[in-house]
């Protein structure tokens, strides 16, 4: 299938795409309707691995519970799956691997980059199900479902502030781990609001580890007033921090006191 129009542009459902090489040897995707690339130019693969793999422990999660249930804001180009079940095949035995129950539910609102990460990112681990195995379902929302004995991927299309409370009403668990990597607070704002923050915690449980690239002020304030326990953590390569979160806890007094200037402002969705 050619995705390309006569420009060499990929032709989204959200608008033209642009394929851009990354310093790990991966290429990431440059959204023309959000002006901004899906990951770091230093690296998309490492990024990923980095933020989210490492940055919510999924490898302990699942060597502890046998059992890992993870939700990604944003699909992109399927890195956060790619990442994850690489990092379980290199990391867990082949006794630990077929008992691991996963589901991985991925939120994206255009269905065009689920057709490219078919043709681009491919899963090499014969326990994980692929993306080329994803068939489409209607309800209770359009989804696509891929699943291999106890290992399940569900891309839920749409607006994830729609699609995921229509689709929780299947779901009989919370997460383990939120990888909340839209683009940023500034071109993606309505993915970093305390209304959004909010319904995350509707779906999360006392030990949930949300991780995310931001270390915007405005986001961080967001997430305490949402009701989440900050942690402040380096960030990938020359970044200098990024967030972690989780419902339990206590937050650092230092990290408390440098969001209470009136002028970092909460994210409200209008
Ligand atoms: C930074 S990219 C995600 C990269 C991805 N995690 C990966 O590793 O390949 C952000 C993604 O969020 C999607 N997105 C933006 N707004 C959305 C919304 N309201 N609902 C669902 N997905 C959205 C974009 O289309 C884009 O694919």
């Amino acid at each position: 299938m050619d995705l390309t129009d006569k420009n060499a542009h990929l032709v989204g459902e959200l608008g033209l795409y642009t394929v851009i090489d990354t310093e790990d040897g991966h290429t990431t995707l440059y959204s023309k309707y959000f002006d901004e690339n899906c990951h770091s130019l230093k690296g998309a693969y490492e990024e990923t691995c980095y933020n989210y793999v490492q940055g919510c422990n999924v490898l302990e999660t699942a060597q502890i519970h046998n059992n890992c249930h993870i939700l990604e804001v944003g699909f992109g180009i399927g890195l956060g799956y790619k990442c994850t079940t690489d990092s379980f095949c290199q990391e867990l035995s082949e006794d630990e691997l077929i008992k691991l129950k996963i589901t991985f539910i991925s939120l994206e609102i255009d269905p065009f980059l689920i057709e490219y990460a078919k043709m681009n990112t491919t899963i090499f681990s014969e326990y994980f199900p692929t993306f080329h195995e994803l068939k489409e379902y209607q309800m209770p929302v359009r989804h696509l479902k891929a699943k291999k004995d106890n290992k399940e991927l569900i891309i839920l299309i749409g607006d994830a502030r729609k699609s995921l409370p229509l689709f929780s009403k299947k779901l009989n668990y919370k997460f383990d781990a939120i990888y909340q990597d839209p683009f940023s607070p500034k071109k993606n704002p309505i993915l970093w609001t305390k209304q959004w923050f909010e319904l995350l915690k509707n779906y999360s449980h006392a030990e949930t580890k949300l991780s995310t690239y931001s270390s915007s002020s405005s986001v961080r304030k967001t997430l305490v007033h949402s009701g989440w326990i900050i942690s402040n953590h380096k960030g990938f390569k020359s970044k200098k921090t990024c967030t972690h979160a989780t419902l339990e806890g206590e937050i650092c007094s230092n990290l408390l006191k440098g969001l209470q200037s009136e002028k970092i402002k909460v994210l409200i969705d209008n």
